[in-house]
């Protein structure tokens, strides 16, 4: 769904590590109910996008605003607070805590322990609510990821090659959750499936070399052929 209102508004970022510039001029924007996705060849930023975006670097130049909010300069605990959840692409969870923990943990900022909505849209993660996060498969390792962040109904998620290495049950399962998820937030997904990308996705942004090179946001150029153009 389309509206005027940004729930994130990201203008002329950039971002170096060290002396090397890897991001530079971006500017994106999704809205309530959006999923806003970033395709790009491995190397063309789109990691260090999300990561900026969540706090985890600070950007050279540029402006991050979320409900009004600037992000800017925010340690990535208080961007958490505002609702803002990022799910990392190397899904890292606490190995030796069972999943009950991982996900009090994830409760513990925002105090909500209504874990209803983790186990509607992952009722696989009920049953090993006593598992040690170190020996669940990558399928319920993701789960676990994107359940600890949709703890405490995060506005905007930002969601990193949430299918990589995946099975196509599970890659079709997170679809319809992205989906669902999207009613209440807003998503910006990194993501090389792009069957799946232009499948659940208002707006896509190509990235190349560190800039958004385009910009697809219609029905005719939401499409498969058009975004393999940029990869
Ligand atoms: N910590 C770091 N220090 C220095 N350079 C880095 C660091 N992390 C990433 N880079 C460089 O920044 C550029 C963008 O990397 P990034 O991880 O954002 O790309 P990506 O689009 O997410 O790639 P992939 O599809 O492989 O995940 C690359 O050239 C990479 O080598
Ligand atoms: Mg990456």
């Amino acid at each position: 769904m389309n509206t005027d209102s940004n729930l994130l508004a990201v203008e002329g970022l950039s971002v170096s590590y060290g002396s090397a510039k890897v991001l530079f001029d971006i500017a994106l924007t999704v809205g309530p109910s959006q999923i806003v996705a970033c395709v790009g060849r491995n190397g063309a930023g789109k990691t260090t996008l999300l990561k900026c975006i969540a706090g985890f670097l600070k950007p050279v130049a540029g402006s991050i605003t979320a409900s009004a909010a600037s992000l800017v300069g925010l340690p990535p605990y208080d961007i958490a607070k505002l609702g803002v959840k990022y799910i990392p692409q190397d899904k890292k969870v606490f190995s030796d805590l069972t999943v009950r923990e991982n996900l009090e943990l994830g409760s513990y900022a925002t105090k909500d322990y209504n874990w209803e909505p983790v186990t509607t849209y992952f009722p696989k993660l009920k049953t090993l609510m006593d598992r040690k996060a170190g020996y669940l498969s990558g399928g319920e390792r993701q789960m676990l990821m994107i359940g600890r962040a949709i703890l405490g109904n995060p506005k905007v998620l930002l969601v990193d090659e949430p299918t990589e290495g995946l099975a196509p049950s599970i890659v079709s399962h997170l679809k319809n959750v992205f989906r669902e998820l999207s009613k209440k937030s807003a998503l910006i997904i990194v993501e090389q499936n792009l069957p799946l990308v232009c499948a659940i996705s208002d707006k896509i942004y190509a990235m190349n070399d560190g800039r958004i090179v385009a910009e697809l946001a219609n029905e005719a150029s939401i499409r498969v052929e058009v975004c393999e153009q940029y990869l």
